[in-house]
Parts: structure tokens; sequence; C-alpha cells
């Protein structure tokens, strides 16, 4: 077993727009779930309520005061805490239910992504078009179920990648290269050149598959994946 540096913490919820999650909110946390559609609205309010919750405590805030700022179409930034606090975020939709993801570390940089992959899209078309073409090669080589579970699992780990380098879809979707061994390993990365550390979790009793990146391997907890 590989030396672990210590741990990231990873709590999986049904969303819902409780009044615990809407009453820390930010100003303009408020104003940006008021503007949005109905349907991301619950995923949005519980993670960002998750998110607060398990920051204040690294912090010793109050979960109101935690000074989380966003641009649109980036993270979510922890003023004043260049070196940590670390967190990441997804929100996915299973049979209709919204659901959140929020994970928290102290030691390093991490991403994370959550996908039903019995989603209905075309994923045939999405892993010959915007994966690596040995990654192609590796789920085009594999039966109907095993093809569409391995496109997930890669799609969920490139996106926790992304949300790890704060880098851009397309080229990381592209241009790394995952293994998809137990557990996964990053081959090429001419992204940043560094050598994050993966981990895919499926939660079979809800269906879903979790991808994990990290700048040092970590030990993951979950909780409320069962
Ligand atoms: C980051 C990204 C992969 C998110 O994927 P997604 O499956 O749509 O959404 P998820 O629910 O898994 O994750 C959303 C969370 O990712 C985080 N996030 C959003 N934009 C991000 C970015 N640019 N980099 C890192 N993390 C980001 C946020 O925490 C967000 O949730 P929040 O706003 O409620 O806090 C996607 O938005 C992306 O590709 N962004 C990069 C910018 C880009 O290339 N834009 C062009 C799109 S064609």
């Amino acid at each position: 077993m590989s030396q672990t540096f210590g741990t990231a913490c990873l709590w999986i919820a049904p969303a819902k727009e409780a009044p615990c999650h809407l009453s820390v909110l930010s100003p303009a946390e408020r104003i940006r779930a008021e503007g949005m559609h109905p349907a991301g609205r619950p995923a949005f309010v519980t993670a960002r309520g998750l998110l607060r919750r398990r920051l204040a405590r690294m912090t010793g805030l109050s979960p109101e005061a935690v000074p989380l700022t966003q641009q649109p179409g980036q993270a979510p930034v922890l003023e004043g805490h260049a070196y940590g606090p670390y967190f990441s975020v997804s929100h996915t939709q299973l049979d209709g239910r919204p659901f959140a993801a929020v994970a928290v570390s102290s030691v390093c940089p991490i991403g994370i992504d959550l996908e039903d992959p019995a989603r209905a899209v075309d994923w045939r078309r999405m892993a010959a078009r915007r994966l690596h073409p040995g990654e192609w090669a590796a789920i085009a080589a594999r039966d109907e179920g095993a093809a569409r579970q391995m496109f997930f699992d890669l799609w969920c780990l490139k996106e926790a990648l992304v949300k790890l380098m704060g880098a851009s879809l397309l080229p990381v979707l592209s241009r790394t290269r995952i293994a998809p061994d137990r557990p996964p390993r990053l081959l090429d990365n001419p992204i940043d050149g560094r050598r994050h550390v993966l981990a895919l979790a499926h939660v079979r009793r809800r269906r879903l598959t979790l991808g994990m990146a990290a700048a040092r391997t970590l030990d993951w907890r979950l909780y409320g994946a069962d």
C-alpha cells in the first residue's frame, strides 16, 4: 500500500433547499440561487451549505462568515486561504433527483466529479470525439456494459482533474491519458506536467460513479454514500 500524506473527506447527499443550507449562504449566493433554473437550485444550495459548514470547522469561522467568492464559470475561492483548506464540489441528477458532493482536505488541492453512469447520453460518440485516442481504443475493445462504465470512469476522473488543475475541459479530455487500472493512473499529462493521483469509487446502491484527483496520495473518506 502506498504512503498517504493525509485525508480528504467527501460527502454525498440528496439535494434539497433545506433551511439549514439556505440560512448560511452569502447574499451573492442567494442571488445566484434565485436566478437559477428551479431544477438546478437544490444541488447548488445543498453543496454550498455543506461546503460552508465543512470549511467553517476547518477555519474556526461561522458558516456564514466563510469568505467564499466565485466568478462566473470558475471554481469558488476561499479568500485569504491560498494554502488551504482545499475543496471541490460536484452535482448530478439520478433518476430525476439531484445529488450534491463536497470534498475537503487540508493537505493539497483536490478535484471531484460525480456522474450517473446510466445517464442517457451518446457516450460512444463523446468517447470517440473527445477522449484520448488510446482511451477510446481501450473502451472500444470492451463489451457494451463494461465500455459504458469505462467511459464514465474516465469522464469523472477527467472532470476531477479539470477542477484540480483549474484547466479547460476539452484539452484535459483529449490530451491527458488515464490507465483504467485499480487504482487508475495518470499516464500522460501535458496540461500541467504533474503526476496527479487519481481514485475512483462506484457507489453501487446509489448507482453513482465518483472520480477523485489530488496533487498527492490521499486517504479518501466517503460519507453519506450508502
Ligand atoms: C468544471 C466543469 C468540468 C464542471 O463540470 P460539470 O459536470 O458541469 O459540473 P459539476 O456539478 O460536476 O461541478 C460544478 C462545480 O465545479 C466547480 N467549477 C466550476 N467551474 C470551474 C472551473 N472553471 N474550474 C474548476 N472548478 C470549477 C464549481 O465548484 C461548480 O459548482 P458550484 O458553482 O456550485 O460551486 C465544467 O464547468 C468546465 O469544464 N469548466 C471549465 C471551463 C470551460 O472549459 N468552459 C468551457 C465549457 S465548453
